[in-house]
């Protein structure tokens, strides 16, 4: 709050007092022995007139109660501009005892969870549940509350990966952040040029598309985007590159929404976490992102165990 409010609220809460004491003492200005018997208002319903006592004592005396009341409140809370209060107590303060309290409570926990590798964390169960309520509270924003992404947010609960899926690479995304960059190739290519590599990136995924367009895109496709996403289209991860030869797309993968990436380049953000949650979390946070892709992970190594014949 700026102090214009801190003083702007603080003087009329004092004018207030005031007022309320000269009021009081306007209307009691006289004892009630001073008054004739009576005297009324001139106030009548019906025949019935109102009198003009002055209030009782005892009810006065509850109002200058309530004014002293008011005033020792100011002196001891914070009241005016920066003036902090005779208690010192504010709403900041004691929120962050309570967030350094917690922190206190926590912070060994994250400090030997910090201590055992991500592929081994990733099986504990309380250490995921508490990584759960983390990702739910930091990053389900962007990735959803299940890991899968949504348009221009990439899924992290499947074993594709634009930036690599070991645990170390993981880790890097989140602690330093990602950043990619696909460049606008729609003035180099011009709209047709567009056109023929959309349709080849299109059929990638193993959808049809016009011959003569796929055949002309493959060209084009091997000048301008094996560089970043390799000469199979399955990417590179050094490069942030996605794969673009299976049905998992960030940007969506209609041929519209191709054409778009090609022609308007696409710059995805994933903003470092280091400095906002600490190392000690990001690492819960490798090994939850981790966990989410597990069953797959394992369904790949029992279909290389099973000589590659997975029956999905
Ligand atoms: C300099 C490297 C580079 C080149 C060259 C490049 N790309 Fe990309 N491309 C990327 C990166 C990095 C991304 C991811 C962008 C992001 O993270 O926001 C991307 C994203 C895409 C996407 C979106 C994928 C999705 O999942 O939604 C498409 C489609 C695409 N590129 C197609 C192409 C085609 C076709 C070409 C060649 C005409 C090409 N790219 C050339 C680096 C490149
Ligand atoms: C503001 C939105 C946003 C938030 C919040 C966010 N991310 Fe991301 N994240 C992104 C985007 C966008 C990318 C893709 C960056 C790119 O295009 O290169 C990404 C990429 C990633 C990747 C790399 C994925 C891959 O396929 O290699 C991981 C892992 C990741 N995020 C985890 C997290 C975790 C864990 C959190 C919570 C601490 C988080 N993100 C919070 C937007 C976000």
């Amino acid at each position: 709050m700026s102090s214009f409010w801190n003083w702007y609220i603080g003087i009329i809460a004092v004018a207030n007092i005031l007022a309320c004491v000269w009021l009081i003492r306007w209307t009691a200005k006289k004892r009630p022995d001073e008054k004739p018997a009576h005297e009324t208002t001139g106030h009548e319903w019906d025949g019935l007139t109102e009198l003009n006592n002055p209030m009782p004592r005892w009810w006065l005396w509850l109002f200058y109660a309530t004014i002293v009341f008011g005033l020792v409140y100011l002196a001891l809370y914070p009241s005016f501009g920066s003036y902090a209060g005779l208690l010192g107590w504010s709403q900041y303060s004691q929120w962050e005892q309570e967030v350094a309290e917690t922190e206190e409570r926590v912070a060994p926990l994250f400090e030997e969870y910090a201590g055992i590798p991500i592929p081994e964390l990733a099986e504990h169960s309380d250490a995921m549940q508490t990584g759960r309520r983390l990702f739910e509270n930091n990053c389900a924003v962007c990735h959803g509350v299940d890991g899968g992404g949504r348009v221009g947010f990439p899924n992290i609960a499947n074993d594709d990966w634009q930036w690599g899926g070991e645990p170390e690479q993981i880790l890097t995304s989140i602690l330093e952040g990602r950043r990619g960059n696909m460049p606008a190739l729609g003035g180099a290519l011009g709209e047709d040029g567009v056109e023929k590599v959309a349709a080849y990136t299109f059929s990638l995924s193993g959808r049809d598309a016009p011959e003569e367009l796929v055949s002309a895109g493959k060209e084009l496709f091997e000048q301008r985007c094996v560089a970043c996403h390799a000469a199979d289209g399955t990417g590179r991860t050094a490069l942030g590159a996605p794969s673009l030869a299976n049905d998992n797309w960030i940007y969506g993968g209609s041929l519209e929404a191709i054409k778009t990436s090609i022609r308007d380049g696409r710059q995805g953000f994933m903003p470092p976490q280091k400095d906002l949650l600490g190392e000690d979390r990001v690492h819960l946070l490798a090994a939850y992102v981790y966990s989410l892709s597990m069953d797959e992970r394992n369904g790949a190594a029992e279909d290389v165990a099973d000589g590659g014949e997975g029956d999905e």
